[in-house]
């Protein structure tokens, strides 16, 4: 094996720490060679031609989509794996009732049998990133070691990644320490797989109190790009917990009104459930502008002024691709044109990708995700439903120029959501900070494919944080109302709860969606101002119709009744079944949000009489 120091760039400086661990984990890896990723354009490229020369990765048409690829997993990993994920706090208390746990020293034993020789044939790559722009009082720092180029472009684009972070962890800084290794070790004569991975043990594993991560087994998405759900979410949420600020599940956008005032505004909505799209809107009112800070997750923190000021950890997207075209989201397709990844999408004869819903008319033949011919009749999907694009985020036409100031931007609202046929209206106003983070906790939504699993069932999904939370969901809670006590209440951000995916009887969308959701964020916007009207109502303030600007837009009355409307029957039958996701957490569920529930069902039943 290439000695450690060979393979560095000679004027780095390193850590003691990381170059220990990286020596242990090559001790028990075993790889082939290591290499130290220095962020240069040459070392991505180099990973592209590996792919590419491993059968991994086809190049897309470069009058396409320069400099972009498109790679193909094995079926048997395609998403996230929640069944395999864990978090191994040393008590399980502390893990809660919605993660799966494991005692940290029992999985670690487990573990290292399987990591043990788990990378013979292969390099192990050793990614030191930075969510966040190095040197932001919110950023972080942490190291991937992984035996998967395919992590490593994508990690490329998804983080600030090279030499400048090991400069600034410098010889004692803290990082969070991530392994990963697609599970596959190669014998000697053994020729490679396209998508290596290991179809039986798949394992993705938090150690919170050490903030280390150990994912074995797949090479998809979140379970393996280890910055981004991993790091950013799970770990960081127990950071956040334990140093007073809040890692959410959120995109962030930059709203600007005719008059050129602009309010930033997060939004917490469960995977595939479009934060991309509303992170990238168009607005269809006119005068009114969208800019994009972030679409997935947001750091919070609050500054001197008693504000709460939010950076984007991430440098690219990892964005669903089906659905996406330049009808639904003209921005990410404008991003996408080059210097792009896109895994699991159908190929075109001419050598460019496609996805269901990317165009009106599907193409005469393709190359369907698994490498067969597909014609529209097939009866098959061309894409799988969760095939993703990696893209720049400086690529996208409409990024906030503000998107990486260290000091993140100022947040006026911040809204949750979900994918709720019945029941949730088109939006309604928290009536306080505590009242908001009652609609967070209590947030719902019809499950979709980002996460192994079946897809349209009814699940609570506190915050969009139900798979990413790094410890008890209860306590987690807790950390929203003190975080909500650490400012005055005029200088929080006002809360909010959307639903663009509303139904009428016959299952079709009461609401447009899309850039018409740019009403529902005026609506936000001039109450963050005071200068639009809401109706009190028993579950929160809600516009009259007359407070939502719907002019050109040919939506009957009935309908916008129906989405502004309070179902009190239906709201009254989600009482019981908020008691039952709240009795789950037992002794950590705060008070307050009892009192909240307490205060709902009197209000309903007012409202009934
Ligand atoms: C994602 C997800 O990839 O939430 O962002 O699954
Ligand atoms: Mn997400």
């Amino acid at each position: 094996m290439a000695s450690l120091t060979q393979t560095m760039e000679a004027e780095s400086t390193v850590n003691r720490q990381l170059v220990r661990w990286v020596e242990e984990v090559a001790r028990m890896c075993k790889p082939e060679g290591v290499h130290w990723c220095n962020g240069s354009q040459a070392e991505y490229q180099g990973m592209l031609q590996l792919m590419t020369l491993a059968g991994t990765a086809i190049p897309v048409n470069p009058e396409k989509r320069p400099n972009s690829i498109l790679v193909r997993s094995n079926p048997a990993d395609v998403a996230r794996v929640e069944d395999c994920t864990f978090i191994c706090s040393r008590s399980q208390e502390d893990a809660g009732p919605t993660n799966h746990w494991e005692d940290p020293a029992k999985m670690k034993a487990k573990l290292t049998g399987y990591y043990t020789g788990c990378m013979a044939g292969r390099t192990m790559f050793v990614i030191p990133y930075s969510m966040g722009p190095i040197g932001s009082p919110i950023a972080k720092i942490g190291v991937e070691i992984t035996d998967s180029p395919y992590v490593v472009a994508n990690m490329h684009i998804m983080s600030r990644v090279g030499i400048q972070v090991l400069d600034a962890l410098g010889e004692d800084g803290e990082f969070v320490r991530g392994l990963h290794s697609v599970g596959a070790p190669l014998g000697s004569n053994e020729q490679d797989s396209t998508w290596p991975c290991n179809a039986e043990h798949k394992y993705i594993c938090h150690f919170p109190e050490t903030r280390e991560i150990w994912s074995y087994g797949s090479g998809y998405g979140g379970n393996a790009l280890l910055g981004k759900k991993c790091h950013a979410l799970r770990i960081a949420s127990v950071q956040a917990r334990d140093e007073g600020w809040m890692a959410e599940h959120m995109l962030i956008v930059k709203v600007i009104s005719p008059a050129g005032q602009v309010k930033y505004m997060t939004g917490a909505f469960p995977s595939a459930c479009g934060k991309t799209n509303l992170a990238m809107l168009i607005p269809t009112i006119p005068g009114w502008k969208v800019e994009t800070v972030g679409d997935d997750i947001a750091w919070m923190k609050f500054g001197s002024d008693g504000r709460l000021y939010a950076i984007n950890p991430e440098y690219g997207f990892f964005g669903v691709a089906p659905g996406t075209s330049m009808k639904s989201n003209a921005n990410a397709m404008l991003t996408v044109t080059k210097n792009s990844i896109f895994t699991n999408c159908a190929m075109t004869p001419d050598g460019d990708v496609w996805w269901e819903g990317m165009t009106d008319d599907k193409p005469g033949e393709l190359m369907d995700w698994l490498r067969r011919p597909w014609t529209p009749g097939s009866g098959r999907k061309a894409a799988h439903p969760n095939a993703r694009f990696t893209t720049p985020a400086s690529q996208c036409p409409v990024i906030a120029p503000e998107w990486q100031d260290p000091k993140g931007v100022p947040i006026d609202a911040i809204l949750f959501g979900g994918r709720r046929a019945g029941v949730l209206p088109l939006v309604t106003e928290a009536f306080n900070w505590e009242h908001g983070t009652f609609l967070g906790a209590t947030a719902s939504s019809e499950t979709t494919a980002a996460a192994a699993g079946k897809v349209g069932q009814l699940r609570r999904d506190p915050m969009a944080m139900l798979p990413f939370c790094g410890y008890n969901m209860g306590d987690y809670f807790a950390h929203w109302l003190k975080m909500g006590a650490k400012s005055e209440p005029s200088k929080l951000p006002k809360i909010y709860y959307v639903n663009w995916f509303r139904q009428d009887e016959r299952g079709r969308f009461l609401w447009p969606g899309y850039g018409e959701n740019s009403r529902v964020l005026k609506w936000i916007f001039e109450r963050c101002e005071g200068k639009v009207g809401a109706k009190d109502t028993a579950i929160g303030r809600v516009p009259e119709p007359a407070h939502l600007d719907t002019r050109g837009l040919d939506l009957p009355a009935a309908n916008l009744a129906k989405l502004l409307g309070v179902d009190v029957e239906g709201w009254l039958a989600e009482v019981p079944l908020i008691k039952q996701h709240f009795a789950q957490f037992g002794s950590h569920l705060p008070e307050a949000m009892n009192r909240e529930l307490e205060g709902l069902a009197k209000r309903l039943r007012s409202a009934k009489n």
